[in-house]
């Protein structure tokens, strides 16, 4: 099948980095489901967050292969490049939360920062090979690397001058440079998209929305750090995909792309929110209502107050706009994890268990 959005009747080779994670796993399904006739290779490390389960689905087919490996490692990159012949990178592969960046940093300057320069240098090692069909490196980033918002404040554009406040974000900054530098000074065809949170199903269950459900469903208390009031504009990851498929047909290389959702809510009032989705959805719930167990815990060091996104830009250049309601799209990632017990409860091993007790402490155990 090929996508009524976007008739495109060259099959094309991709490279997917961190295929296996939250975001990347549901484009991947996306694309293969839209896109028949692609080739599509993951390559990832399945750290913490990479699940193979995400995939599984498509292991039968024969236009996808998946390779567990590093993005630092660079011999890899460039046999993988080379042999299937990969015409564009989709690179999602990362350190992606900021907790375990304030509590370990190393990681993500290894990757986020080491790893995308890797790619990056590959692709131009290879570029010569695929010149003529059209290549692309999409380089997935952060609305986090443009800092925090006050509350009056116009919504981040791609004009906005970088300011990350974390280690994450600092990392996905330097890793945006690389990319805008390999545009500028060797030609290389990048493009840069800055989205907003995203939240969806397979989401791994240690970010808010998924440890809040989570933590419903097992009767315990539900960390909201500080006063609850920070903002974020949250964007339902199948409108992320759509965006990002977007920006392969009809990207302009060399440009940035913002990519929000137009959902700004407090922490606080999300919690409250998904408290009422699963009290309504969930018929055995351990304690109800399940606001009683929210839970003001310390914040975190140097929590940013505010993220939003104006997604003026692709809408009036590539045509794009989000489709799903901050409301819809919870109560479907709701239902998701209500049914889908036996993806989560492998999760939260012995390993995440530690992860918790590091970061909570026992006030919350
Ligand atoms: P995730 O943590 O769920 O998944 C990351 C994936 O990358 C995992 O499958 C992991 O195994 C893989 N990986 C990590 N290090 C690797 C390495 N060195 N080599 C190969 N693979 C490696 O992340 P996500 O939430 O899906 O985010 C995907 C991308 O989107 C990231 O670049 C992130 O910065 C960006 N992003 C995420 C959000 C969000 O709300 N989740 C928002 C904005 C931008
Ligand atoms: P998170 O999902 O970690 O995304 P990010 O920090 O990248 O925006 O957190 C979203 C918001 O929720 C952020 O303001 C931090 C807050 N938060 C809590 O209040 N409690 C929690 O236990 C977690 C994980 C996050």
């Amino acid at each position: 099948m090929v996508s009524e959005s976007f008739p495109d009747p060259h099959p094309r080779r991709l490279l997917i980095t961190g295929g296996a994670g939250f975001i990347g796993s549901n484009f991947t399904q996306y694309w293969c489901e839209n896109y028949q006739s692609d080739r599509v290779v993951v390559l990832d490390a399945l750290t913490y967050a990479g699940n193979p389960q995400n995939l599984a689905n498509l292991k039968a087919r024969d236009n996808f292969h998946f390779v567990r490996g590093n993005i630092c490692d660079r011999p890899l990159v460039d046999e993988l490049l080379k042999t299937e012949a990969i015409e564009t990178i989709v690179h999602f592969a990362a350190e992606s939360h900021v907790d375990r960046s304030i509590l370990a940093p190393d990681a993500f300057i290894q990757t986020n920062l080491v790893g995308t320069f890797t790619l990056l240098e590959a692709f131009r090692r290879h570029f010569p090979r695929i010149a003529e069909n059209n290549p692309l490196f999409l380089h997935v980033s952060t609305d986090e690397v443009y800092g925090s918002l006050n509350p009056d404040d116009p919504p981040f554009t791609e004009m906005t001058p970088y300011a990350p406040n974390s280690p994450y974000s600092a990392s996905k900054a330097g890793s945006d440079h690389l990319a805008r530098s390999y545009f500028h000074t060797y030609q290389i065809p990048t493009v840069i998209t800055n989205c907003s949170n995203n939240y969806g199903s397979y989401h791994f269950p240690e970010k808010l929305i998924p440890l809040m459900c989570i933590n419903i469903l097992l009767g315990k208390p539900l960390p909201v750090y500080g006063d609850g009031q920070n903002v974020r504009d949250w964007l339902y990851v199948l409108d992320h995909c759509r965006a990002l498929e977007t920006v392969i047909h009809r990207g302009k290389p060399g440009e940035m792309y913002n990519i929000g959702g137009n959902h700004e809510v407090k922490n606080i009032d999300l919690v409250k929110m998904l408290c009422a989705i699963v009290d309504e959805l969930a018929s055995d719930l351990p304690v109800r209502p399940s606001e009683q167990l929210i839970t003001f815990v310390k914040d975190r060091p140097g929590h940013d107050r505010r993220y939003a996104i104006d997604a003026t830009k692709i809408k009036t250049e590539l045509g794009w706009t989000p489709s799903v309601t901050v409301e819809e799209g919870l109560r479907k990632t709701v239902r998701w994890y209500l049914d889908n017990r036996h993806w989560w409860q492998p999760l939260l091993s012995e390993e995440y268990q530690t992860y918790y007790q590091k970061l909570y402490g026992n006030s919350v155990l």
